[in-house]
């Protein structure tokens, strides 16, 4: 989340990838008639948190990757972007196979250029989150992030030296060498499709993020960002972490009377829409508390922008 007046974002030319298909099993039957990514994490879809931090990085052109049933419903909910000063495509992923698909699947859209792939169920915060973005966005070769867990087992894990070096990389080891996450969020360069054409399906049948990552390992070209105590990573994956997330938005909205993760705030802030579009898609919500909150920020900044 953006605060009031950390304002300026510098745009990249790095273009985003949400991956939001998959199956959603872990969530049935809530899953049954709707994606996962669309499932309500308090007084917004999911996916639009994945978004934010793409609009955090300086991104302002994404593909969103679904399953063919329901790609129609992202589009509807996001349409062209161009309400937000961006540009959205869309493609299908017929069946899951694994997160470096997204790479084969995006490889014209992308054209050799530099990307970020996200994972359509992972959640950042941090008051730092943009430092970090930031800074990723200065490296060459890939950047993950990396974030503690209790349960290890449960994630794609990295080892790291004592410099914070990438040393290896494991997905859901049974014998975890650390408790560093390999976080849903990847910087890579242009070279991502070549190296996700080369990489074979694991044993549980999947093109995997971690293969991918390994061919910039192997030339020493991943680079990691820690995110350390102060930053919240959250998958809503299970029922559990869905309530989970639901509640952490909340509790922090209603304490500071932020908003977390709103697209169409970071859009205004990112400098890609004006205080006036900004207002325009307030009034369009202003029945719900969602609306009433950016209607709040368009009443501060235009305050503020009267001061000046
Ligand atoms: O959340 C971080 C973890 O995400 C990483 O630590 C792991 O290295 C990475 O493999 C991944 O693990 P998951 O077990 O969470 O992956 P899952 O299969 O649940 O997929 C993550 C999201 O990506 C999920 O929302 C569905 C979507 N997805 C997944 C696959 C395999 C797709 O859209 N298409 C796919 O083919």
């Amino acid at each position: 989340m953006l605060n009031k007046r950390t304002d300026k974002i510098k745009i990249t030319r790095r273009k985003g990838i949400v991956l939001a298909g998959g199956k959603g099993s872990r969530l049935l039957p809530l899953t049954l008639g709707t994606s996962k990514q669309l499932m309500p994490i308090f007084d917004k879809p999911l996916i639009y948190y994945p978004l934010s931090t793409l609009i955090m990085s300086g991104v302002q052109e994404v593909l969103f990757i679904s399953t063919p049933h329901d790609l129609p419903s992202f589009q509807r909910l996001l349409g062209d972007g161009s309400k937000w000063g961006m540009m959205f495509n869309y493609a299908i992923q017929d069946q899951p196979r694994g997160i470096a698909d997204a790479f084969r699947i995006g490889r014209d859209y992308l054209d050799g250029e530099p990307s970020v792939l996200i994972l359509g169920d992972n959640i950042f915060f941090g008051h730092g989150m943009q430092a970090v973005l930031s800074h990723a966005e200065t490296r060459s070769g890939a950047t993950i992030f990396a974030s503690l867990v209790r349960d290890p087992h449960r994630f794609g894990i990295v080892e790291l030296n004592a410099n914070y070096d990438v040393i290896g990389l494991e997905e859901k080891p049974a014998a975890p060498k650390s408790h560093w996450a390999v976080t849903g969020l990847y910087f890579v360069d242009g070279r991502a499709p070549d190296f996700a054409d080369e990489i074979e399906c694991s044993s549980r049948g999947e093109l995997e993020i971690l293969s991918l990552l390994n061919h910039y390992l192997q030339r020493q070209q991943l680079g990691v960002e820690i995110l350390h105590r102060g930053y919240a990573w959250l998958d809503a994956g299970t029922h559990e972490s869905l309530h989970q997330a639901s509640d952490f938005v909340k509790t922090l909205q209603d304490r500071q009377g932020l908003l977390v993760c709103s697209p169409e705030e970071l859009a205004y802030r990112n400098g890609l829409i004006s205080i006036d579009r900004l207002a325009e898609l307030a009034d369009e919500q202003k029945q719900s508390t969602y609306g009433e909150a950016l209607m709040t920020i368009v009443r501060q900044e235009r305050d503020d922008l009267s001061k000046r």
